[in-house]
């Protein structure tokens, strides 16, 4: 067993438990209320907030980036081919579209694995993709360059390009108009290819991180802004469910993964709680 599989547990804690600590807790009373927005946000808005995220952490310190042997390392995710086995087992030359890639450190090691594999990877900012291909090209992975294809998109504002998806869902599809009335999920459905997977991974309901919001941070139903101006929204295992099976997905998995970690300088116990899901397109 490598020490990357020793590290990673996925179920420390009982979801369920928690649920009702944070339920019976008064101090915590807010975060369970209702809630209606006052306005929409505005997408623009939002991603320009993510933006100046970007360039804010360039630096690498927030994302741990490290220079060895003149090549540059990014932290990469410990859980990713443990809970997403299908990205090292797929086929070769599989094509994978990462929604949101930050500063590639998903990305990174998904080129490294798979030979062959190519990487179509969006963000609404700029900073982020500019962050991501150079840590690529820096990267001791020299066919990674090749393989990885950034592309600037909000998937909150319009479609998916035309390029991206297979001909023979193109045919099948209303791809030619242009209009934006689809949410993201169902976009997603729409660019894969039947019998592909969907793999989800995002912040979940009583998340330590979620917790932490104050009251006047809340800018919608279990949704929180940061004094940066980005937003988390925290998953329920129902929502996601309704989401995905609602835009025509089949559940494969959907679980909540509950993760204690210990930070020993500050003598704190951290309680993460991410959803996982699998979601298939149908053949
Ligand atoms: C929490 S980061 C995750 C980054 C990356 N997937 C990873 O595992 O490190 C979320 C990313 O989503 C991007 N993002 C947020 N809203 C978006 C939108 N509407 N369209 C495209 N990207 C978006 C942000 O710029 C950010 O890079």
């Amino acid at each position: 067993m490598s020490s990357q599989e020793t590290e990673y547990h996925s179920n420390d804690f009982d979801w369920e438990e928690l649920r009702e600590r944070i339920e019976n807790d008064p101090t915590l009373g807010y975060h369970l209320v209702p809630f209606t927005p006052q306005s929409p946000s505005s997408s623009s808005l939002d991603s320009q907030s993510w933006n100046q995220f970007h360039s804010r952490h360039s630096t690498g310190k927030f994302f741990k980036v490290k220079l060895f042997k003149g090549y540059l390392f990014v932290q990469e995710r410990r859980y990713l081919f443990k809970e997403f086995p299908e990205l090292s087992s797929c086929g070769e030359y599989s094509k994978v579209l990462e929604v949101g890639c930050g500063n590639g450190s998903t990305a990174l090691p998904i080129l490294r694995c798979k030979e062959n594999i190519l990487v179509f990877a969006c963000d609404c900012s700029t900073e982020a993709l500019d962050r991501a291909t150079e840590i690529i090209h820096a990267s001791n992975v020299v066919s990674a360059r090749s393989r990885f294809r950034p592309f600037c998109w909000d998937f909150s504002m319009c479609r998916f390009p035309k390029w991206l998806i297979c001909d023979s869902c193109y045919e099948n599809s209303d791809f030619d108009n242009n209009e934006r009335d689809s949410t993201a999920v169902a976009e997603c459905f729409s660019v894969l290819k039947p019998g592909g997977l969907l793999l989800f991974r995002d912040y979940g309901l009583y998340d330590m991180t979620m917790l932490r919001f104050e009251a006047d941070q809340r800018v919608g139903f279990r949704e929180y802004k940061r004094s940066d101006g980005t937003r988390s929204y925290f998953f329920s295992l129902d929502i996601a469910r309704d989401l995905f099976l609602g835009a025509g997905f089949m559940e494969v998995e959907l679980e909540y993964c509950c993760v204690k970690s210990v930070n020993r300088r500050k003598q704190k116990t951290m309680h993460r709680v991410w959803v996982h899901g699998k979601f298939q397109k149908p053949m």
